[in-house]
């Protein structure tokens, strides 16, 4: 299935993340041939540029990112053709205006349609004046063709300001236009979890409290800040990884299996599982959540600095590096069973895995047969799923060792298409199953909100920091947090 003929429009298209995701996942789609019979795109920015000039940036960026597919001869000249520009101020009517022209001068090639897809891939302050700009204009309007809005992360910084701004799109779309991207749900093995959740009957007999013992939710990192502070800083781990990426692999872990693989059959069970997480009022955080900070350590044998010796990080920060939290859910399914999510930068290696850890079995037959089975979802990298189970070692002796059984997506033979491939391809086909709702991001936010008060409130007190030096997997209390009989997986 292509898409119709259509326009995409990116807004803040010569920030960092048009250059080195968005552009060569558009690229790469249109090589495949998935882009429909017409597309065009127009990029829009702040910057004084011509179409030339863009047409220039839009290639080197291509020729640099690392993400972009290897071009075909002279595709990459051909692809500079489909490339428009317009300038100006968000604030103000006239750059909408000009969009409104870029898609008048589309009509003829695609097919009398003005469809149109606004990616808003802008710092988060202007997501509301752009949305409220091209509803100015009208280009919210479907009388000739589609329109939706694509909005990156952060949504909001804190649920009040979500919901803000939640209201402002409202105001000018239809929650049916709107796509909020978070790119864990592109990412080929997130959906594989629903694939083998729901498209098997092995497991799921056994994906409850009669058979969970706990699952624990891991997405380090080994990356420092990357010369993002002036974000960075202000968001902290808990906005930048655990509202949106971890509690979206946790609710597509913990959800009930929807009637029908259909984007708001799906979303409603995602919310109903959040709407069933244990509260935690600021007054819990500190039973349930743990918060670090890096400093200076080694990694790969290297000497790197603390957070607080990067570039434009304040001396004094308070800001969160880590955090680990246990989440209890009250339904019938998983109550009793924890979920354990961690998240860090300048860990010791980039690695995102769900594991589901059973209970041991019940009488220890054999010596060293006690061990917990596993069922492990590699996101990335070696994405794949894994089994770890007891087997009698060869030999007179019956000695029990664990072993593993593995698959591996390489088995398949072809490339992962990168997340914003996927995202960008659906939005334009109109299917919002891989994009949080309105109602989704709100829940998200209510379960941090207490932590987030916890930690920056104005009676908060000061957290020790740094508390774990770089190259190592967090502070030592997230030890305590899983408790007595229960370890973090060792990946
Ligand atoms: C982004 C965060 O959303 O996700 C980054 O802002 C983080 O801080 C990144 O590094 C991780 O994504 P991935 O796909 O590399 O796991």
């Amino acid at each position: 299935r292509a898409p119709e003929p259509a326009t995409l429009v990116i807004f803040g298209v010569t920030g960092d993340l048009a250059r080195r995701k968005l552009l060569p996942a558009v690229f790469g789609l249109w090589q495949d041939g998935l882009l429909g019979s017409a597309f065009n795109i127009v990029g829009v920015g702040r910057q004084e540029m011509t179409d030339e000039q863009f047409g220039d940036y839009a290639l080197e960026a291509l020729k640099t990112s690392k993400e972009t597919d290897a071009p075909q001869p002279g595709s990459l000249e051909k692809f500079r053709e489909l490339l428009y520009y317009e300038y100006g101020e968000f604030s103000e009517d006239e750059v909408y205006h000009k969009v409104q022209t870029e898609l008048d001068r589309a009509e003829s090639t695609h097919g009398g349609r003005k469809n149109a897809l606004f990616y808003l891939s802008t710092p988060p302050s202007l997501f509301e004046p752009i949305s409220n700009g091209l509803g100015r204009v009208g280009l919210q309007e479907e009388k000739d063709g589609w329109r939706r809005l694509v909005i990156e992360k952060p949504f909001g910084r804190d649920l009040a300001s979500a919901r803000e701004l939640n209201d402002a799109i409202h105001r000018v779309w239809d929650e049916s236009q709107v796509y909020r991207i978070d790119h864990y749900l592109g990412k080929e093995t997130v959906q594989n979890l629903m694939a083998i959740r729901f498209g098997n009957a092995i497991f799921e007999p056994l994906w409850n409290r009669g058979y969970v013992d706990h699952v624990q939710i891991t997405a380090s990192e080994d990356l420092g800040l990357e010369g993002r502070a002036g974000y960075y800083e202000e968001a902290g781990v808990v906005r930048d990884m655990l509202q949106n990426h971890l509690m979206q692999l946790f609710s597509l872990t913990a959800m009930e299996a929807p009637s029908a693989f259909e984007a708001d059959a799906i979303r409603d069970e995602k919310v109903k599982v959040l709407r069933a997480v244990k509260p935690i009022p600021a007054e819990r955080v500190p039973e349930v959540a743990v918060r670090g900070q890096y400093g200076p350590g080694t990694m790969a044998g290297e000497k790197v600095p603390g957070y607080k010796q990067e570039p434009d990080v304040k001396r004094g920060s308070r800001t969160p590096t880590y955090v680990a939290l246990k989440l209890e859910v009250d339904n019938w399914r998983w109550q009793g069973v924890p979920f354990f999510l961690r998240t860090g930068k300048r860990l010791p290696k980039k690695v995102t895995e769900i594991a589901v850890v059973f209970k041991r079995p019940p009488l220890g037959l054999f010596p060293g047969g006690l061990e917990r089975n596993v069922l492990a979802f590699r996101i990335q990298p070696d994405e794949g799923v894994s089994l770890k189970f007891s087997s009698k070692s060869p030999g007179q002796e019956m000695v029990l060792r664990e072993v593993v059984m593995d698959f591996r997506y390489d088995a398949f033979g072809a490339q992962l298409e990168s997340p914003y491939s996927r995202l960008l391809l659906d939005a334009m086909l109109g299917d919002a199953t891989l994009f949080p709702r309105e109602d989704e991001v709100d829940h998200a936010w209510q379960i941090v909100s207490g932590i987030l008060e916890a930690w920056e409130g104005e009676d908060a007190p000061a957290p020790k920091f740094p508390n774990y030096p770089a190259g190592t997997w967090g502070p030592d209390e997230a030890d305590d947090l899983i408790g007595a009989g229960r370890r973090w997986r060792r990946l």
